[in-house]
Parts: C-alpha cells; sequence; structure tokens
C-alpha cells in the first residue's frame, strides 16, 4: 500500500477536488458563531450550516476544505490508539449541485486512482443507509457502488444507528461509509463494517443531506439536495499506513520527540506506564494550541469553551508531572506545533506570542495549587482508607472507597481541580467521587453566591474575590452606560463574572457602532473617574421600584431588597457585593460586543 504524509494526504484531496471544479475555502474558526448547542466545531460540515439549507456561498455550489475540529466528548478516551480531541477534517460538498452519481464516482476515483489512494477495489469495503420511517432504502448509492466495480459482497446495507450522519438539528440524512478492508479473517458470520473487531477500518463518509432534522424526532425535506463529505486526516493516516496508533504518525513526530527530550523518557507505543500520559500531553497540548490560535481565540476560564480548554490545560500539567517534565517547558511542546500547523492554519503562527502567554499564564495559575491540591486529594484518600482499615479491624461495615461531593467541591473551588480531573485521579487509586453529591455542592455554593448577589450571577461558578466585586459594580455602571448612549430601553438579559472579564448580555435592535461603544466606555470611565461612593439601603420591592430601581430578577427576591445607588448614575435592587467607592475599578474597557441571540447583545468587558 501507498504511505503517505498527512500534508500529502491533505494536498491530494484539495488538488483532486479542485479537479473537479471545487473551490477550496479556508478552515473556518474552531469557535463557532452564533451557535449556543455547540462549543466546538465537530465537524467540516457545521460552519457550513446556512449553505446546506439553502443560503448562496460566495465561492459558489462545489467546495472543498480541511477543517480544524474539536471533539471533547472523547476527553476521557485519549491515551488509545486513536482517540483525538482536536482533529483535521478533509472535506467537499456539493451545495444543490451534483449528487449521488459523481461522487460515487469521484469517491471510487479518490480511493482507486495510483494517482490519489491507490487501493483495490478488493481492498475496500462500504456501507448503504437501510432504510427507516423516514428515508429509504438507498439502493441508489449501492447500484452506483456496483457500477464503479465494487464487488456486491463489499457493499453492505445498515441502519441510522451506522448509516445516518446528523447534528442536534439542522441539515442531516443518509451516509455511505468507505472502509479499509485490512485482510483479516471476518470474525464471525455478520461481519460487516459495523463490526469493532478491526477486520474494517473506516476512511471516510459521504453524505447525502435531503433532510432537515427540525426537533428530536421530526426531519423534513431539505430545500436542497446536498453532499457532505468527511475524511479524519489523522484517522485515514493511521489506517492507510498501517501505524499501530495516531502517535506514531507523522502528524506527532517532532512532537514525540519533544515529549522524550523533555521528560527524558522513550516513548513506547506498544504501551507502558508513561505511553498514556505522554499521548494526552501530546493531544491535548495540539488542542490548546489549537483553541488559543484561532482566530476568535478565547483564554481559559470557569465556563463554556474556555472551561475546556482550562481542562486541557491542567490534565497536560498534571500528565507532564508524571513524566518528569519540568514546569514551564510545556510551551516547548507548544511552539513545536505552531510550526507544524503554520502552512495549513496560518493564524496558529501568528498567534503564537499569545498562545505561549496565555499557557505560560494558566500553567502559572494552576501550578500555585496543584501541589497543594494533590496534598489534599491524598488526605482525602487516606482518611478513607483508614476508615476502612479501621472498620476491617473492628468487625464494622466498611466504608465504600466514594469521595463525597463535598471534598470534591473543595478540591474544584479552591484548588482549581475540574472534577473530570480528580475523578481520573479517583480512579487511579480504585476510588470514585460522588459526582450527585458535588452538584449539590456546587449548587449549595451558587445559592450563597446568589444569595450575596441576588441573582445576577448565574451560571458558571463564583468567586467573591476583590475582582469579581469590582466588575459587578462595572456591571452597574455599563447597563447605566447603555441606557444612557444607546436606548434608554435597553434591560439586562442575563450577566456572568469571572475572575477576568464580565459579560452583560442586554436587549438592542443593533450592532453597537465603534462610537457608541467609545462613548459607553467613556461614560463608565467618567464615573470611575469621578470618585462616586456606592450607597447599600434595604428596603421593600415596591418601595425600592417607587425609587426607580431597576431589578431585572424581580420573582427571586424576598421581602426586602438590597438598592445600590451609585450617586445619580445608577439605581438597582441588587444583593452585592459592590465595592466602596467606584475609584476602585481604575479603568473600563470593553473588549467584545457581539450578537448572543436573536435582538440580544453580548458585551465582555475588563478593568485594567
Ligand atoms: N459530516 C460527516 C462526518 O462528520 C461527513 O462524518
Amino acid at each position: 500500500m501507498k504511505k503517505f504524509t498527512s500534508k500529502q494526504l491533505k494536498n491530494m484531496w484539495l488538488t483532486f477536488y479542485q479537479s473537479k471544479g471545487h473551490k477550496v475555502i479556508k478552515s473556518a474558526s474552531v469557535l463557532p458563531e452564533n451557535d449556543p448547542s455547540s462549543l466546538f466545531t465537530t465537524a467540516g460540515m457545521q460552519p457550513l450550516v446556512p449553505y446546506l439549507l439553502g443560503e448562496k456561498h460566495a465561492m459558489g455550489t462545489r467546495l472543498t476544505d480541511v477543517q480544524k475540529c474539536i471533539r471533547t466528548g472523547d476527553i476521557d478516551e485519549v491515551g488509545d490508539n486513536f482517540h483525538l480531541t482536536f482533529f483535521e477534517m478533509m472535506g467537499n460538498w456539493s451545495l444543490g449541485d451534483y449528487f449521488k452519481k459523481e461522487k460515487v464516482a469521484w469517491s471510487y476515483e479518490f480511493l482507486t486512482s495510483p494517482e490519489y489512494l491507490g487501493l483495490s477495489k478488493n481492498q475496500i469495503a462500504v456501507t448503504c443507509f437501510e432504510g427507516n420511517e423516514y428515508a429509504p432504502k438507498d439502493t441508489e448509492t449501492y447500484n452506483l457502488w456496483k457500477e464503479q466495480g465494487v464487488p456486491e459482497d463489499r457493499i453492505f446495507f445498515l441502519p441510522k444507528s451506522e448509516n445516518w450522519w446528523e447534528l442536534n438539528r439542522g441539515p442531516c440524512g443518509p451516509d455511505s461509509e468507505m472502509f479499509l478492508d485490512t485482510g483479516k479473517p471476518k470474525c464471525c458470520e455478520e461481519c460487516s463494517p459495523a463490526c469493532d473487531c478491526g477486520k474494517y477500518m473506516e476512511i471516510g463518509n459521504d453524505v447525502y443531506m435531503q433532510y432537515n432534522r427540525i426537533s428530536d424526532t421530526d426531519y423534513v425535506p431539505a430545500k436542497q439536495k446536498n453532499v457532505d463529505t468527511g475524511f479524519g486526516v489523522e484517522r485515514c493516516l493511521v489506517v492507510l499506513n498501517g501505524a499501530n496508533s495516531v502517535f506514531v504518525t507523522d502528524v506527532f513526530e517532532d512532537a514525540m520527540k519533544k515529549i522524550e527530550e523533555l521528560s527524558g523518557k522513550v516513548y513506547n507505543d506498544l504501551g507502558d506506564e508513561f505511553t498514556s500520559s505522554f499521548r494526552i500531553v501530546a493531544d491535548h497540548i495540539r488542542s490548546a494550541v489549537v483553541i488559543l490560535g484561532d482566530e476568535k481565540g478565547i483564554s481559559p476560564s470557569n465556563t463554556g469553551a474556555g472551561y475546556v480548554l482550562r481542562r486541557l490545560i491542567r490534565r497536560a500539567i498534571r500528565h507532564a508531572k508524571k513524566l518528569d517534565i519540568q514546569d514551564g517547558k510545556l510551551i516547548e511542546l507548544a511552539k513545536v506545533y505552531c510550526n507544524y500547523f503554520a502552512d495549513f492554519y496560518p493564524e496558529i503562527k501568528a498567534n503564537e506570542e499569545k498562545i505561549l502567554k496565555e499557557l505560560s499564564l494558566e500553567e502559572e495559575k494552576f501550578l500555585k495549587t496543584l501541589n497543594q491540591g494533590i496534598k489534599e486529594f491524598e488526605k482525602v484518600v487516606s482518611g478513607i482508607e483508614r476508615h476502612i482499615e479501621f472498620a476491617k479491624n473492628n468487625n464494622q461495615d466498611i466504608p465504600s472507597k466514594i469521595i463525597n461531593g463535598k471534598s470534591a467541591f473543595r478540591l474544584y473551588d479552591t484548588f482549581g481541580f475540574p472534577i473530570e480531573f480528580t475523578k481520573e485521579m479517583a480512579e487511579e487509586r480504585g476510588f470514585s467521587v460522588d459526582m450527585e453529591g458535588f452538584k449539590k455542592a456546587s449548587q449549595e455554593h451558587q445559592e450563597l453566591a446568589r444569595t450575596t448577589s441576588a441573582g445576577s450571577f448565574k451560571g458558571g461558578l463564583v468567586d467573591n474575590s476583590e475582582q469579581t466585586t469590582r466588575l459587578h459594580t462595572a456591571t452597574h455602571l455599563l447597563q447605566a452606560g447603555l441606557q444612557n448612549i444607546v436606548s434608554k430601553d435597553i434591560r439586562q438579559k442575563g450577566s456572568n463574572i469571572t475572575e477576568e472579564r464580565l459579560r452583560f448580555d442586554f436587549n438592542c435592535d443593533h450592532k453597537l457602532t465603534s462610537e457608541e461603544i467609545a462613548k459607553v466606555e467613556e461614560f463608565v470611565n467618567n464615573a470611575i473617574k469621578d470618585e462616586i461612593d456606592v450607597i447599600c439601603e434595604e428596603m421593600s420591592v415596591e418601595e425600592a421600584k417607587s425609587k426607580g430601581a431597576l431589578g431585572v430578577f424581580d420573582s427571586k427576591y424576598g421581602e426586602k431588597v438590597k438598592v445600590y445607588t451609585i450617586g445619580n448614575v445608577s439605581k438597582e435592587i441588587c444583593g452585592g457585593p459592590h465595592v466602596k467607592n467606584t475609584k476602585e475599578l481604575h479603568h473600563f474597557k470593553i473588549v467584545k460586543e457581539e450578537s448572543s441571540s436573536s435582538g440580544i447583545r453580548r458585551i465582555k468587558a475588563i478593568l485594567d
């Protein structure tokens, strides 16, 4: 069989589809635009959803690309031969242009032509949709594969679980998957590509998108018939090159060398006590580099995509420690990836400085509490072990090896251990974590935070540090600024504060102009310069309303409420806490203004 490097494969893909009239488009961001249902771009088609639903694409009706994808559902599987949290997907699309006939012919040509993958027809197997109540059996695709010369016993009809592609909502349809037959004997009479015995290895997928999923169970015919093809680069390399794992392909070659150099250990792909730590460090830092280097770049935080990023970095740090990699050295590995990605994703190389800075910062933050946290963890575990020992010796009921929710929450809240991380450490010691208890403890913490902040903080875990208090007061000034400068009808629709920034959602029918943003900033900064005292008074809800106080979460308030007044700038019902005087805020800056959902804008702002 032919062997390929990742670059050869990607270039070959783009060249092939260009020769079939496709235009090459740039990979979209890994952070989806206006799609609250998903934190990351998980497939090549995701950024193209509007066009698959009928909108015109500026580059025409035939497109091809290599898309950056993040799938963190698999994060705990990383360490085995295949799973990665970041992967590249080679794709091509027909947007209401060609359909099955052309696509099967081209897929067959790409798989078998000596100029491309060069597989023989006896080395491949394909699958077609067997039909259900939504869509008929796909005999058309079956016949097309047969016409190309794929032997009948290599074409399989499989059910929706295997041969249907969809996201939560949106364009979807039956698919036809392509496999390499490794030549291993069939594991049983029914052995098929649905089987995971290792005989058939998936290479790629052609989706015939003719439906739009509008609810969990409702599918309506789409306006246009599309083709959506995806071939995972790393998976293809492993399968086509007959590699043992993705970590011995060229994708990870320099990275593994770097980890060997930093750890003074030799990587063993066949498995020893360090194999999975090598792989986790390699994978997670690679994903972190891609996310930090994205054009929409985010920073580690305690919610959403930022939290996933934090988990990736912190998990990598813990496994780097297991490999005896010195603190602060993971940026050397990040540099390797910045170079690796430079030609396909120039934004990553361009953001190298930022990537390295953010990684170092997060590492610094985490290292401050990591050792203490590990000690704390050991204390909890050995405490339970002692109890077990005692119970055994005294013929008492033996306690379970479970870390209670409160302890797990303390590790999260005080030492910055992502809960998944505590679970993993627990598992390594034969323990589990009471997840229900953890959820309860974090809810109780949120309740507490809510009573002190009157519900202004929703979602995410709150830290009542000085900085969040300052950001909280800034949120009131921001709302006042928006009402004064943009529209008196603006009201808070959501708020979230982390140590680094405030996030404020509000009703507004337009994108703020840069002039409006500048004026709102000026409004807030003037209130800061004026050094206004922040006054807190207690009164009934009625009284507060009659004094013109704004209240966003009325229903949650008790009889008496606190009203915070900032001179004649702002008056809001709120549980606090707030600063004593606006001068404590120093300087306010809006760093982002974007759409949050229909009719709702979102501002992110910082104090510096
Ligand atoms: N969207 C299809 C997939 O991700 C091609 O497999």
